[in-house]
């Protein structure tokens, strides 16, 4: 058997992390016949319900689950991991502005930050879930620097990309395996540009692009991006409203596809949205974390080049690339740096 491989989840005990450690134990991410050892961090305080959560994976006996450490500090949790899911921070609340969140977090990522360094291994691989992803990951990346690379970190637009593509299957009669290369520009936020003018559809067993497929262009210019919330944008905060707590299976999923893509790779002919460091590419500043279409093979994302993009699409990036240049001033401002 081969050595298992060392996943981190953070925030374990909280809501993503109850759906998230099954779906990475049973096999969802690194495949059924991949061994692995999971490691759940929580914050001391929750050591109880952590231990809860560990005794349920035990009892869910699965064949490929090699261990599971409940711990509450970072250096047990950090130690020699493989991949890491970032998920444990304050979450949003109903009313709370995303902005309010981020003091909040920013000294969480930048001890996490740090504890890569000195803990996990120089090949980690690390998804940033707990919100403000983008500007978590970037915090991250900063502190281990040295370390491990920052193409390690990423932060998640999947769930935003998943609910795009779910959106488009509904409005063209198919189901959601038959919708592909829909991108999710930029933050993970309500500035984000969810974008399918690059879009392909399987209607009937030919592939057709998205907007002819959806017919309905006034409605992916507006409603699909954001009508009171039903569609892309605001979808976070309209679950928060409906259920009383955000979007936890549903974000599970998606740091799933995440992980599995990155491990996995992409189909041919297919991309996927992650929010990795910016080489520059489409005009973004380097080292932004920000959503970009990417493909990925032998471990490796590459942000796919030359597609065009019309004034629509440049001012939606525009706004959100604005937004994610003030969150990093003011993660940096926080964490006593200067700004960049
Ligand atoms: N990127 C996305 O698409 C997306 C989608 C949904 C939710 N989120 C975010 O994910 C995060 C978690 O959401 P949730 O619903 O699971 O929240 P939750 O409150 O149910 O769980 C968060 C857990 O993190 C723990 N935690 C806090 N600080 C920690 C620390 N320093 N180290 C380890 N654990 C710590 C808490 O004790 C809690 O158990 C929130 O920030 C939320 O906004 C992101």
């Amino acid at each position: 058997m081969a050595s298992p491989l060392r996943v981190l989840v953070t925030g374990a005990a909280g809501q993503i992390g109850y759906s998230l450690v099954l779906q990475i134990a049973k096999g969802d991410v690194f495949g059924k016949e991949t061994p692995i050892v999971l490691v759940l961090l929580d914050i001391p305080p929750m050591a109880a319900v952590l231990e809860g959560v560990q005794f349920e994976l035990t009892d869910c006996a699965l064949a490929n689950l090699t261990g599971v450490e409940a711990v509450t500090n970072e250096k047990d949790a950090f130690t020699n991991i493989d991949y890491a899911f970032l998920v444990g921070a304050m979450p949003r609340k109903e009313g709370m502005e995303r902005k309010d969140l981020l003091a909040a977090n920013v000294r969480i990522f930048k001890s996490q930050g740090a504890a890569l360094a000195e803990f996990a291994k120089p090949t980690t691989k690390v998804i940033v879930v707990g919100n403000p992803a983008n500007t978590n990951a970037f915090i991250c990346a900063k502190y281990a620097a040295g370390k491990i690379p920052a193409r390690n970190f990423s932060a998640m637009t999947r769930l935003d990309h998943n609910r795009a593509s779910a959106q488009v299957a509904i409005k063209s009669g198919v189901t959601v395996g038959n919708v592909k290369n829909v991108i999710i520009w930029g933050n993970h936020s309500s500035t984000q540009f969810p974008d399918v003018s690059h879009a392909k559809v399987n209607k009937n067993g030919s592939e057709v692009d998205a907007v002819s497929a959806v017919g309905d262009s006034a409605w992916l210019q507006s409603g699909f991006i954001s009508v009171r919330g039903v569609t892309v944008q605001k979808r976070g905060a309209v679950i928060i409203e409906r259920r009383k707590l955000s979007s936890a299976m549903s974000a599970a999923k998606a740091a799933c596809d995440h992980i599995h893509d990155w491990y996995k790779g992409t189909p041919a002919g297919s991309f996927v949205s992650m929010a990795v460091p910016s080489d520059g590419s489409y005009g973004i500043p380097e080292g932004l974390i920000f959503s970009f279409p990417v493909t990925i093979s032998n471990g490796e994302w590459k942000i796919v080049q030359g597609l065009e993009l019309n004034d629509f699409a440049k001012e939606k990036i525009a706004v959100t690339t604005k937004e994610l240049l003030e969150e990093r001033d003011e993660a940096l401002a926080a964490c006593g740096e200067s700004k960049q």
